[in-house]
C-alpha cells in the first residue's frame, strides 16, 4: 500500500513544511558578499526580506517593503545601523522600529514597526531565524574549531530542496549518475555499496560500505548535512551544506566546506579553487547545461568528466528531471532507498506532529561529529 506523506515541498508562510523549516536557523547569504551600505533583497521560504549590514558591522534582516507606500527597502540607504527608505526617508532600526520620518509630524514614528528577525553569522554564512517566538540555540558544529580553511558557496538550483536532500542521502546514485566523473579516480564507482542508517539526536547517521571501507556521513534535521567531499586537484573536504528553499521548486545550496589544510597545502588548495573558478567562468552556466540535457539537446555523458561542475550538472539532471509534483507515496522504493526512506519518515513524523499539535523532537548536534571517506 502506498505511504501517505505530508507535503514536504510547499514552503510558503502557513504551509506545514514552511512552518517547520522556520523553526530552525537558516542560512540566507554569504557573509563576505554583504558589504556595509549595500542592502540586498533576499527571497527565502517563498517570502521576501531585506538584508543589510549596518556601519557597526552587524547584519540585519527586516521586512521587504516600507510600510509608508510600499517601496522595497532593499534599494534604501544604510545610515549607521539603520536603513533609510529611498523614497521619503522613513528610517528603521535593525529591530524594525521606525526611528525617523522626516516628512511627518513628531510622534508618528514611535507607532510604526516593521518585521525584523534574529541574525547571526557563522562559518562564513549569515543565518536568520524566520520563525515565531524566540530563536533556538544555534546548532554549533565543532569541525570548524581550528579549521584551516572554510570555503563558502551559494548555488541557486531550480528544483525542490527536498529532491536535493534525497539525492544527497542516496549513496547508490554515485554508481550511475556520477558514473563518468572524478569519482572514477578514487574508485568510488567501482563497487555497489551496502547501506545502513540509524536515527540519531541530530537526524540520521548513514553508512555506505564498499568492500572493507566504510563511508560515513550525517543528515541533520531538517535540511543540512555533513559528509566528505572529493574534488579534482583539491582532494577531500568536510562538506557542510544547507538546502534552503527559495520557492516550492527552487532552492539555494549554501555550503561551508572546511579542510584542515594550512600553509603550503592551503595555498595549493586556494590555487586549485581559483583555477576552477576561472574554468567555470569560461563555460555555459551549469543550470543552462542541465536544462539543455533535459531538453534533449545534449546528453549528460557529453559533459567532460573534468568539467568543474560535472557533479552538480549530473545531480541537476537527476533532481530537476524528476516529476516535480508527484506523490512520493507512489514511488516504488527498495532496499537501496533505505536512507531516503528514513529521511522521509523523520520529516513525516515531525510534520504530522506539527499539524496535530503533538510533541516535536528537539534535535541536538553533538560534539565530535566526524565523517569517514570510505575510499
Ligand atoms: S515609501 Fe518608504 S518612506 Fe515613503
Ligand atoms: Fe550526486
Amino acid at each position: 500500500m502506498a505511504v501517505r506523506y505530508e507535503n514536504f515541498v510547499s514552503v510558503g508562510p502557513g504551509s506545514l513544511a514552511g512552518r517547520y523549516l522556520r523553526m530552525f536557523w537558516q542560512p540566507v547569504y554569504i557573509s563576505e558578499r554583504l558589504a556595509v551600505g549595500r542592502p540586498a533583497p533576499v527571497r527565502i521560504l517563498d517570502e521576501n526580506f531585506t538584508l543589510y549590514r549596518g556601519e557597526g558591522g552587524s547584519a540585519h534582516v527586516v521586512a521587504p517593503h516600507c510600510p509608508h507606500r510600499g517601496l522595497t527597502l532593499a534599494v534604501g540607504r544604510v545610515v549607521g545601523d539603520n536603513i533609510e527608505c529611498f523614497y521619503h526617508g522613513w528610517t528603521f532600526s535593525g529591530r524594525g522600529q521606525c526611528l525617523a520620518q522626516p516628512t511627518e509630524n513628531p510622534g508618528y514614528a514611535d507607532k510604526v514597526r516593521i518585521a525584523s528577525y534574529p541574525v547571526c553569522e557563522r562559518y562564513g554564512l549569515i543565518f536568520a531565524y524566520l520563525g515565531e517566538g524566540a530563536a533556538p540555540d544555534f546548532p554549533e558544529l565543532d569541525i570548524y574549531d581550528g579549521a584551516g580553511l572554510v570555503q563558502n558557496r551559494a548555488s541557486f538550483r531550480p528544483w525542490a530542496f527536498f529532491a536535493q536532500i534525497e539525492n544527497g542521502v542516496d549513496e547508490t546514485h554515485f554508481n550511475f549518475v556520477h558514473r563518468r566523473s572524478k569519482f572514477d579516480d578514487i574508485g568510488m564507482n567501482a563497487t555497489m555499496p551496502t547501506l545502513s542508517c540509524e536515527e540519531t539526536d541530530y537526524g540520521m547517521l548513514r553508512t555506505a560500505t564498499r568492500g572493507d571501507s566504510v563511508r560515513k556521513g550525517h543528515f541533520l534535521m531538517p535540511n543540512w548535512s555533513l559528509s566528505s567531499k572529493y574534488e579534482h586537484d583539491e582532494g577531500w573536504t568536510n562538506h557542510v551544506v544547507w538546502r534552503v528553499p527559495v520557492g516550492d521548486n527552487s532552492h539555494i545550496s549554501f555550503m561551508a566546506d572546511t579542510t584542515s589544510k594550512t600553509g603550503a597545502d592551503a595555498d595549493a588548495y586556494r590555487l586549485a579553487q581559483d583555477g576552477k573558478k576561472k574554468r567555470r567562468a569560461a563555460l555555459a552556466p551549469a543550470i543552462e547545461t542541465v536544462q539543455q540535457i533535459l531538453a534533449g539537446a545534449l546528453h549528460a555523458d557529453d559533459i567532460a568528466p573534468d568539467h568543474p561542475d560535472i557533479i552538480m550538472i549530473q545531480d541537476g539532471v537527476a533532481c530537476m528531471g524528476q516529476k516535480a509534483h508527484r506523490d512520493r507515496g507512489e514511488d516504488l522504493l527498495g532496499a537501496s532507498d533505505r536512507q531516503v526512506s528514513m529521511v522521509r519518515r523523520l520529516w513525516n513524523r515531525e510534520l504530522t506532529a506539527l499539524r496535530d499539535g503533538g510533541a516535536l523532537k528537539q534535535w541536538r548536534v553533538p560534539q565530535g561529529l566526524t565523517t569517514t571517506r570510505g575510499v
